[in-house]
């Protein structure tokens, strides 16, 4: 199956939400209880996403990947780092999402996201970026590392009623 990456516009936020929920469902199963995987809306996901299109930062960069026929299969997003997390995850930028349906895995479309996120915000100047990830999410935790990022500090809260730990990963970005 032939899959576009491209830069997400504003009719894709329908698209990006319902990924956004199926993967939590899909990826998430093992490690978060039903309840909490009951409880995701994409309704609420489409509106966050809207939100975001509302007050677009030149500097962050969303991309999503196209499967033929236009759906959305995938998407990742990145930007400088916000105030809550500066401290915490030590990083210039952080990468905000990454999810793909489980249909599309191990395709090399994970890499190609990234890599186009963290270009762009090595292009703005950003010599680092960080992320949190579950700690229990070890395919995503290989994937990271896989990709140069190196394990850092964590962190516990309280995700949807669930106590969860995560993980910083940390990328050194290449100046163009
Ligand atoms: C994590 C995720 C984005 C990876 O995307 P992907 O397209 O499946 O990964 P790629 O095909 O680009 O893999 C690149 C490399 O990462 C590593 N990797 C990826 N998935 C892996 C897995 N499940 N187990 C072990 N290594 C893995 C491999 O080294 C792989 O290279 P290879 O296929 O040549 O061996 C995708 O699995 C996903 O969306 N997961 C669910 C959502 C999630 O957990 N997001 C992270 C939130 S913090």
């Amino acid at each position: 199956m032939s899959i576009l990456i491209r830069d997400a516009v504003e009719g894709d936020v329908e698209g990006i939400a319902r990924v956004h929920v199926q993967g939590w469902r899909e990826s998430y199963r093992d490690f978060l209880s039903p309840e909490a995987l009951a409880g995701l809306s994409v309704e609420e996901r489409t509106r966050m996403w809207q939100k975001a299109f509302a007050q677009p930062d030149p500097r962050a960069r969303l991309l999503v990947a196209e499967a033929a026929g236009g759906e959305i299969v995938g998407f990742a997003g990145g930007g400088p780092i916000r105030r809550e997390n500066a401290d915490r995850l030590g990083a210039e930028s952080e990468i905000f999402a990454i999810y793909l349906l489980d249909r599309v895995k191990r395709q090399g479309l994970g890499r190609r996201l990234m890599r186009g996120v963290l270009d762009h915000l090595g292009r703005q100047g950003c010599r680092s970026a960080g992320l949190w990830v579950l700690k229990e999410n070890h395919p995503a935790r290989r994937f990271y590392e896989a990709l140069g990022g190196t394990p850092g500090a964590e962190q516990s809260f309280d995700l949807r009623g669930q106590p969860v730990v995560e993980v910083a990963y940390r990328f050194e970005l290449t100046q163009p």
